[in-house]
């Protein structure tokens, strides 16, 4: 086989920074912003059920299939899904459904980074004392609704939100706070894959623990100034206490399979590229699971310890069941109208949002690293090179995010919801069939395993993930579009019904721009991937 050229690739420096930096991709904003919000939406412990099964079902056998396909792909010294898709099954469409290996996290991390920088900002602030200011200004009332109102002022005033309208006129913080998280972003990269990823990795990710656990013991010694009956608990009793009415409801499934391939990073691509970083013979049976392990611990003990437990002490389940039925409001607006109202609550309001912003970059950097590790593979361009070539357009189309309302919310849709779901399944089929028999896969993902897994594992990977990814897919497509088929059928007109779809919406302007900058990338990337350099290889599946 041969090893490609130019200068050795490089590879992971030690088993501690492979872990970290794989935890570091998987752990995110996912965990600590969105799981909270996700699961208080769909009813707390009735959404605990259906995460746990999609987790088993999807998530590990979807993260062991990445590191199987990175690790192959780092044999032939290609690191991306174009290039691995390909080396497994010779056919040219396999280059360019692999396009989304590179294009789904590079669209995820054009809104993400931006929250990231928020993250960032409002750490400074809550130091700065803003956040007792507002409080102060809201002290007095016993409605909590009214209580929040300032903070939520506060937030959409520094986003630049209070206005209606497309265009957005973000604070010069928040807009600062974005150009400084892009260079350190751009920064981590350009050092590259062990002085950089791997380096911050080890000293971000149990820092990042850390702050969690701090955050963790507040909260869960907090009372209710007022009624004394409410305390963290009842928060924790919301989400662990199982209720089996979520099971067949297909709205929670759903929300529970898009959570966990979100908060695992997988169907993205970022793992897989991550993983080509391995040497042949590495295990990925034990790290895989111990990068879920690590991921699901920050995400269901870490992260469903503290947002959800903080927002019932103060405002109720019901007060929490309303707050999360807005994204960001969990995270943004309730948490600091609570920090305000604590002793200390400069530095915990400090560690929060300094947690997102740790939790944020160690998975932006992760998001970025596929398009910047397939120049570099496919043509051999130099990492500063690369890194500055896609910094500027990463800069450059982060504004649409920034600017322009809804961008986020639809980019978000394409690629962090519906396309991670549809890869993921491109993935397993690869895997799971691609290489030939079943015992082909069980021999690959036991290669070099400090463990080894069951036969049945990689019987789920080939017959069961895909079974559910397909029906999954389905589900995601029909529920969207039959919004515009119910407003067509109560004699909407066929613009208005669809707009309510975001598949069949190329009326609105967010619709439409998120669909250009797709559409504008895929075709980038496909002339890119038309150029890519040759395989003199045999196929994976005949080696
Ligand atoms: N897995 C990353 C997160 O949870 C993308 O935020």
């Amino acid at each position: 086989m041969s090893k490609g050229s130019g200068k050795p690739r490089e590879t992971w420096g030690s088993k501690i920074g492979l872990i970290l930096a794989m935890a570091g991709n998987a752990v995110g904003l996912g965990n600590f912003l969105r799981f909270p919000y996700i699961a208080a939406q769909n009813g707390g412990g009735a959404f605990m059920i259906p995460y746990f099964i999609s987790l088993f079902l999807l998530g590990i056998p979807l993260m062991l299939t990445e590191w199987a396909l990175g690790r192959l792909g780092g044999r032939y010294h290609r690191g991306t899904a174009p290039a691995v898709l390909y080396a497994i099954v010779r056919h040219p469409i396999m280059k360019y459904l692999g396009i989304l290996g590179i294009l789904l996290p590079f669209i995820v991390v054009i809104y993400y980074t931006y929250i990231e920088s928020w993250c960032f900002s409002l750490s400074f602030y809550s130091l700065m004392g803003k956040f007792q200011e507002i409080g102060a200004m809201a002290s007095g009332t016993s409605d909590p609704g009214a209580y929040l109102k300032p903070f939520e002022g506060f937030i959409n005033a520094f986003l630049g939100r209070t206005s209606p309208g497309f265009i957005l006129h973000p604070s010069a913080a928040a807009y600062i706070g974005f150009l400084i998280v892009m260079v350190i972003n751009l920064y981590i990269l350009y050092k590259g894959i062990t002085e950089g990823i791997e380096k911050f990795a080890k000293f971000a990710m149990p820092l990042l623990f850390i702050m969690a656990i701090i955050l963790v013991i507040r909260v869960l010694t907090l009372k209710n100034p007022v009624d004394p009956n409410l305390t963290a608990i009842d928060g924790l009793k919301f989400l662990w206490e199982p209720k089996i009415q979520g099971l067949t409801n297909p709205k929670v499934w759903i929300a529970a399979a898009g959570q966990v391939f979100f908060t695992l990073s997988v169907g993205m691509g970022s793992i897989l590229t991550y993983a080509s970083y391995l040497k042949p013979k590495d295990d990925i049976a034990l790290s895989s699971i111990a990068t879920a392990s690590l991921n699901e611990f920050g995400e269901v003990v870490l992260g469903g310890s503290i947002a959800i437990p903080a927002a019932v002490v103060f405002f109720g389940i019901a007060g929490t069941m309303e707050i999360a039925s807005e994204a960001f409001k969990l995270g943004f607006v309730s948490m600091p109208a609570i920090f305000s109202n604590m002793p200390l609550g400069r530095i915990f309001g400090f560690l929060w949002f300094f947690l997102l912003f740790f939790a944020g970059i160690t998975s932006s950097i992760a998001l970025t690293t596929p398009i910047i590790t397939f120049l570099q593979d496919e043509f051999k361009w130099s990492r500063g090179k690369a890194v500055a070539v896609i910094g500027v357009i990463w800069f450059l189309l982060s504004h649409f995010a920034i600017f322009f309302r809804d961008i986020v919310d639809h980019l978000d849709f394409w690629a962090g919801t519906v396309g991670i779901v549809f890869f993921g399944l491109i993935l397993v089929l690869t895997f799971g069939w691609g290489l030939g028999k079943l015992e082909r896969i069980y021999k690959e993902i036991n290669e070099g395993g400090y463990i080894t897994l069951p036969i049945w594992f990689a019987g789920i990977i080939r017959y069961i993930t895909p079974v559910i990814l397909i029906v999954i897919l389905i589900w995601f497509v029909w529920s969207d579009i039959s919004q515009a088929f119910s407003l067509l059928s109560q004699g909407a007109g066929l613009v208005e019904a669809f707009k309510a779809s975001k598949i069949l919406d190329f009326f609105s302007l967010p619709a439409l721009i998120s669909k250009m900058i797709i559409i504008g990338l895929f075709v980038f990337l496909g002339v890119m991937v038309g150029k890519m350099r040759e395989f003199e290889e045999t196929p994976l599946s005949e080696s």
